[in-house]
């Protein structure tokens, strides 16, 4: 090969080299195609400030295959086993899940998997209701239309930030008519407390936010839980990953961001998704806004 070629094949390969290595590093992220127990084990004791995920549901969904409950219990006992030990002890975590479905029966999950956290001695500070509007219409039973978060603290000294997720009060003007503070504001400026009950729309095909994913978090929903639970500068970590939803609003935050999925073309999706939060052009549904009402004037 004559060396003028040689030559720009060599630019060529650095290039495209580089490029890759653009798209799948991030100073703030630290992200791999890996099982779980695997990642979690390199990572040293009590660094992650939020431990924050949705795992599967042993419902048969693409990514996971249908097994006995027994299990599936001993499965998640072990990651919650390494998500207590990473966790720092001012930390959370957020295990978000249904229902698993068996012949038409229902088994809550959080039911399922509140003694594993239990266990470890975690104390539940919220069992938050989050709702959505969209799903599929049940024949037999009432359509889900909602699944929880059990939000465990390791300690009593745990982070809690109210005032970054305040939102609106609904009556802003309303005053004390009586007392010591008659005629001044009686609700806080900055807003209200959003309660333990969310109204979130899920990520269906019109989101936004939608991906080939088949159950991404709405990246709203962990913002709440980053902006609350953790500090600028401190650490995010979702075992069950998918396509980065965790990891986005913990970096749109500042915060550090951790995980891992088993799935490769998942992985290359959440990159894709922080290259694009980095550049400014990844679209995300704003994490307070109101639920589209066909019926509002
Ligand atoms: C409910 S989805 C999570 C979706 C995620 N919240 C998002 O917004 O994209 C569960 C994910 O866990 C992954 N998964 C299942 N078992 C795993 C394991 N042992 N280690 C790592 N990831 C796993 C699946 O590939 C799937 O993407």
């Amino acid at each position: 090969m004559a060396p003028r070629q040689a030559r720009a094949y060599g630019t060529l390969d650095s290039q495209v080299e580089s490029n890759i290595h653009r798209l799948k590093r991030d100073a703030q992220a630290t992200i791999a195609c890996e099982n779980n127990l695997k990642f979690m084990r390199a990572l040293p004791d009590e660094s992650m400030n939020l431990i924050v995920t949705s795992p599967p549901y042993n419902i048969g969904k693409e990514y996971e295959k249908r097994t006995s409950q027994e299990k599936y219990v001993e499965d998640q006992a072990a990651c919650i086993a390494e998500a207590v030990r990473l966790l720092s002890p001012t930390g959370s975590i957020c295990w978000q899940v249904g229902n698993h479905v068996d012949s038409g029966e229902i088994f809550p999950l959080d039911i399922i998997l509140y003694p594993l956290f239990k266990h470890h001695g975690l104390q539940l500070r919220n069992r938050i209701v989050w709702t959505f509007g969209h799903g599929l219409h049940c024949q037999k039973r009432f359509s889900g239309r909602h699944e929880t978060i059990l939000w465990f603290t390791k300690s009593d000294d745990y982070t809690f930030n109210l005032d970054p997720i305040r939102i609106p009060s609904k009556y802003p003007n309303k005053k004390h008519f009586k007392g010591p503070n008659k005629g001044e504001l009686s609700s806080n400026p900055l807003g209200k407390n959003p309660s333990d009950v969310w109204d979130i729309p899920n990520v269906k095909s019109n989101h936004v936010e939608k991906t080939d994913h088949p159950c991404q978090f709405p990246i709203g929903l962990v913002e709440r839980l980053v902006l609350a639970l953790t500090n600028e500068g401190e650490s995010v970590l979702d075992p069950y990953l998918g396509v980065g939803s965790s990891a986005i609003a913990a970096l749109k935050h500042n915060r550090n961001a951790y995980g891992c999925d088993l799935d490769q073309g998942y992985i290359d999706i959440a990159w894709d998704r922080i290259h694009q939060l980095r550049a400014g052009t990844l679209r995300t549904r704003p994490m307070n806004k109101p639920v589209y009402d066909p019926d509002a004037k």
